[in-house]
């Protein structure tokens, strides 16, 4: 990307992605989630990197949704095209290697989907999330309506859906919104730390747990059984498998490598 909205480091074998657009509130605007899927896609070809960060910039929020100011007199068939063509939601569920959201702020519509969308979601204690669309006479566009329930049962998303109400990072522990709470200061220490202990395990171990689990929303119980049974024999395969298996039996840290 040309601007700088998009800001992306790697340390060691975790990449932390930061959209950078705090005046904004880091709204997702066409050119964020163009350069998102962007990012994805390099990302997953580095094989260096095995985990994933995405986080907001400034202290006030992760993301504060879709940018409104791009909705007054879009056509809706350019909002269809950048809805199909920027889908950020299902880049990021598609993605093969585990992301953490660190959710530093308001965490709101788009926002709350995106995080959603990642596998596992850490908020600072000054979070707020919810789904805000139905006070725009809108609904989710990028998997609120299929993701929210999945976490947190029918009658909560329902509740958070047709209110629009903003609960606290607390409230999102409470109803499995959120996997852990922590105070703002140690927000991106503590994701950091779970990123780097995720990344020293097996990257083909991780693929296939990701892609199992995944799966597990979509097909039927003995269906994701032998869908992870066949990935069970694959990770059998690897070489990851032999030097974890050595490791243990000589009593030593297991070396991955992803092969
Ligand atoms: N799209 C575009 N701009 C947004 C935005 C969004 N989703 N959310 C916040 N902003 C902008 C505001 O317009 C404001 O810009 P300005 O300074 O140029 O006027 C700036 O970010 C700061 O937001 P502000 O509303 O002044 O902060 P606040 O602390 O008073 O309120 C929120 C914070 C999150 C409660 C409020 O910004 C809000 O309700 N945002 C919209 C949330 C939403 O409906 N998201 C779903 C979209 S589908």
């Amino acid at each position: 990307m040309a601007d700088d909205t998009l800001l992306t480091g790697i340390d060691g074998h975790v990449a932390t992605i930061t959209i950078n657009r705090p005046d904004k509130l880091n709204a997702l605007n066409e050119a964020i989630r163009g350069g998102l899927c962007g990012v994805l896609d390099r990302l997953e070809a580095d094989a260096n990197v095995r985990v994933a960060i995405i986080t907001g910039a400034g202290e006030k929020a992760f993301v504060a949704g879709a940018d409104i100011g791009e909705f007054e007199g879009r056509s809706p068939i350019t909002q269809h095209r950048v809805m199909t063509t920027t889908n950020v939601f299902d880049a990021m569920d598609a993605f093969s290697k585990p992301v953490v959201a660190a959710i530093n702020g308001f965490c709101l519509g788009g926002g709350c989907e995106l995080a959603m969308a990642c596998d596992i979601r850490i908020a600072s204690e000054t979070a707020k999330l919810g789904q805000p669309e139905v006070n725009l006479g809108i609904l989710p566009g990028g998997g609120g309506t299929q993701r929210l329930p999945r976490l947190v049962g029918l009658g909560t998303a329902f509740k958070l859906l047709y209110t629009g109400d903003l609960i606290p990072a607390s409230e999102a522990l409470r109803i499995g919104l959120v996997d852990e709470v922590v105070p703002a200061a140690d927000l991106m220490t503590r994701v950091r730390a779970l990123a780097t202990a995720i990344a020293a395990k097996s990257p083909v171990a991780l693929r296939y747990i990701k892609e199992a689990v995944r799966a597990s929303a979509r097909t039927p119980l003995d269906e994701g059984l032998r869908l992870e049974r066949s990935f069970f024999g694959l990770a059998f395969a690897s070489r990851d498998k032999a030097e974890g298996v050595q490791a243990f039996l000589e009593k030593r840290k297991p070396e991955f490598t992803g092969a």
